[in-house]
């Protein structure tokens, strides 16, 4: 009785050390419209049944809110699980660091030990499989691009132990379906009340704005057709310029013949700090074509 009642104790240590260790992922300073979303992205998860693992991809286009999403999503739920692992940038890391790279990531941080050593992809592959199997794991593979990735990270379900959910996160719908993913969520872009609350803030740093900006607001707005990487590009762009100055602003925009999101970005872009186009480069590298 003893030996079972040190194993319980031990159990309870463990889950509150987690807890309290564990630290939230930020988010976004400013999140719009993510609740209706989380929760359709919960009960596709249906994070109440044990006795499965399930896979679902969340795609979209670039600057729609993936990323963003899927941390909400992972803040969330995570204590629910025995281990977590939150693997970003999949397109970019895999490119720069090799699968290889990726495979220890997430083996240590699931198993929280830092030196994996590994010496092939395969070798990565089935010790995955035989270190996770007995685990509850929650895994975000964020922006994913090719099934290799998949392949060396989560081959299948019968690699994670039961109760183990897998979001996969994409630009690329198809990916999915290749990959025996069927339960798949299509973002969408924010509405119009949505968009406004996300410029008002990143233009203004307030929940309100003075109504004589509401034209040239409801403008930007239409400019950007609900994209939150375009609204918070443009509205930290905007942020401290008096009416004129956005009139301009939106002048440079529109005058550009295709009105494609690129192209809009491309004026902000260049009128940005340049700290802030690191950052902006990094979540839009697909504009530039890296
Ligand atoms: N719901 C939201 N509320 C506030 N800001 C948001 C929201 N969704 C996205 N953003 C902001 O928009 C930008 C782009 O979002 P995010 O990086 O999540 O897009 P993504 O779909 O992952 O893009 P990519 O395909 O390039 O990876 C970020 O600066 C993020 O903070
Ligand atoms: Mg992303």
């Amino acid at each position: 009785r003893d030996g079972y009642e040190y194993e319980f104790i031990g159990k309870i240590v463990e889950h509150v050390s987690k807890k309290i260790n564990r630290v939230a992922l930020p988010v976004a300073d400013y999140p719009v419209g993510l609740e209706p979303r989380m929760l359709e992205i919960n009960s596709l998860l249906d994070a109440g049944s044990d006795d499965e693992v399930k896979m679902i991809g969340i795609h979209g286009i670039g600057g729609i809110g993936k990323t963003t999403l899927s941390i909400a999503v992972y803040n969330l739920i995570a204590d629910q699980f025995e281990a977590l692992c939150f693997l970003e940038n999949v397109r970019e890391n895999s490119n720069k660091h090799g699968l290889q790279h990726l495979q220890k990531i997430l083996l240590s941080e699931t198993l929280g030990e830092k030196k994996i050593k590994l010496s092939s992809v395969k070798q990565g592959i089935s010790i995955i499989k035989h270190r996770l199997q007995q685990k509850k794991v929650l895994l975000i593979l964020d922006d994913v691009d090719k099934i290799e990735q998949l392949e060396a990270l989560v081959g299948g379900s019968d690699w994670l132990g039961s109760g183990s959910r897998v979001i996969i996160t994409s630009r690329d719908k198809h990916l999915f379906e290749s990959h025996g993913v069927n339960r798949t969520y299509e973002l969408n872009v924010l509405d119009e009340k949505e968009a406004l609350q996300l410029l008002t803030w990143k233009a203004f740093k307030a929940e309100k704005f003075h109504p004589s900006y509401l034209d040239v607001m409801k403008r930007v707005v239409a400019y950007a057709s609900g994209l939150p990487l375009a609204l918070t590009v443009m509205g930290s762009n905007l942020f401290g310029k008096n009416i004129q100055e956005w009139e301009s602003a939106l002048h440079r925009y529109e005058i550009i013949p295709n009105k494609e999101i690129q192209n809009i970005l491309k004026v902000s872009f260049d009128a940005l700090e340049e700290d802030e186009q690191s950052v902006f480069l990094d979540i839009a590298c697909f504009y530039t074509g890296t």
